[in-house]
């Protein structure tokens, strides 16, 4: 069952840089994108590392003549132990899976964030 937990003050989640927080037994990053604050589990769907100490990089974008550039509005999060990439805006990897990083709903109130979470004993 989710319960809804304090996460921290809005202030405190920043653009390009994971505030990470024990909440509900659970491991939990937070992290601004183009204002909008986005809440994860700080758990690598592959292996269980921990993704929001990962690196964060602008994403690819393929134009239509096949030529890469940096897409500076999609930003990409690279895992620390294996270097997978997954799309911080969807959660998926870079390659077909049906892996996701997992985002958490939150509220905001007032400059408050809730995050909603299953405690990781129940
Ligand atoms: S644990 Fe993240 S890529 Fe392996």
């Amino acid at each position: 069952m989710k319960k809804r937990y304090f996460f921290s003050q809005a202030s405190e989640i920043q653009e390009h840089l994971f505030l990470i927080r024990e909440v509900g037994g659970r491991s939990v990053g937070a992290i601004r994108q183009h204002g909008n604050i986005r809440l994860l589990l700080n758990y690598c769907p592959h292996a269980g590392a921990p993704i929001c100490k990962g690196v964060l990089t602008p994403a690819l974008l393929c134009g239509p003549d096949q030529t890469l550039a940096l897409d500076p509005l999609r930003q990409q999060l690279r895992c620390p132990w294996h270097g997978w990439e997954f799309d911080l805006e969807s959660g998926r990897p870079a390659f077909e899976s049906k892996m996701r990083l997992a985002f958490l709903a939150h509220e905001l109130e007032g400059e408050e964030v809730f995050v909603w979470i299953n405690r990781l004993s129940e």
